[in-house]
């Protein structure tokens, strides 16, 4: 970790969602706390929250209540742009979600271009300092129908940080790949992490979790069942709900 322990950069606070029609809280009081240069890793099992969580902290959802911090702005504050805010938050999906009617240049241009006002030629040339990052410089002109789930999944981290984010919210990114491919993906989030990135990743790759996270937050109805450093979590065995998740998927 790379931030001192009092450089947080997005706090949650007691942050509950209830979906309209559903009986169950998706979110029941979360509150926590990342600090900038972290990398922060939340597992769970499915329906726990995982997602609902990662897509509330850029008001992809709105919590039912609760308060989201963001470089000491409260973004859930009618009054407050979030779009300015969301901007800073990169967001990595399972399904990639890449605009498939655009090549890959121009999946990396057309946010910076409209939003950070970019010209062409200076949003081209970061797209193709990002695409030689993630190794696919030579896709560039290519559509996204093309490319193999690894590759698809390189370009969507690259256009998400064509956007200068200062964090990457990652969801469940290597669950749609085919198994030969998760390993390219893994390696970019790890290079990503090393430099610095702060990153809230949604994952059941339990290697990557001991490697290259920071703590480990485990989530199970709706709430955090365990906040821990990797040593502690995967030693962790008062917690019988986090002991049984364990068991199954390890
Ligand atoms: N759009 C939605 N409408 C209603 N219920 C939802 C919606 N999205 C998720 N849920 C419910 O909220 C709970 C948490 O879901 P989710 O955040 O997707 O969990 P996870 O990502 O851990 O699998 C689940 O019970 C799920 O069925
Ligand atoms: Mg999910």
């Amino acid at each position: 970790m790379n931030g001192n322990t009092n450089d947080v950069i997005i706090e949650t606070h007691d942050l509950k969602k209830h979906y309209k029609g559903s009986t169950i809280k998706a979110l029941n009081g979360v509150s926590l706390k990342i600090h900038r240069g972290e990398v922060v890793v939340i597992v769970g099992p499915s329906g726990s929250g995982k997602s609902t969580f990662l897509r509330s902290l850029n008001l992809l959802e709105m919590p039912t209540s609760g308060s989201i911090v963001f470089n000491g702005v409260d973004i859930t504050d009618k009054k407050v742009n979030i779009n300015r805010h969301r901007q800073k938050m990169g967001m990595v999906f399972q399904h990639f979600n890449l605009f498939p009617h655009m090549t890959v240049l121009k999946n990396l241009t057309s946010a910076p271009m409209k939003l950070l006002k970019l010209s062409k030629a200076e949003a081209e040339e970061r797209a193709m300092q990002l695409l030689a990052r993630v190794g696919l410089a030579d896709r560039a002109d290519s559509y996204p129908s093309t490319l193999s789930g690894g590759q698809k999944q390189r370009i969507a981290i690259a256009r998400a940080l064509a956007m200068n984010p200062e964090v990457m919210l990652f969801d469940e990114p290597t669950s749609a790949l085919d198994p030969e491919m998760v390993g390219e993906v893994l390696d970019l989030m790890k290079e990503l992490a090393a430099e610095g990135m702060t990153m809230v990743v949604v994952t059941h790759e339990m290697g990557f979790a001991r490697e290259v996270a920071d703590r480990i937050v485990f989530m199970s109805d709706g709430v955090v069942g365990a906040d821990a450093t990797p040593d502690e979590f995967f030693n962790n065995t008062e917690n019988p709900r986090l002991r049984q998740f364990l068991d199954k998927i390890l």
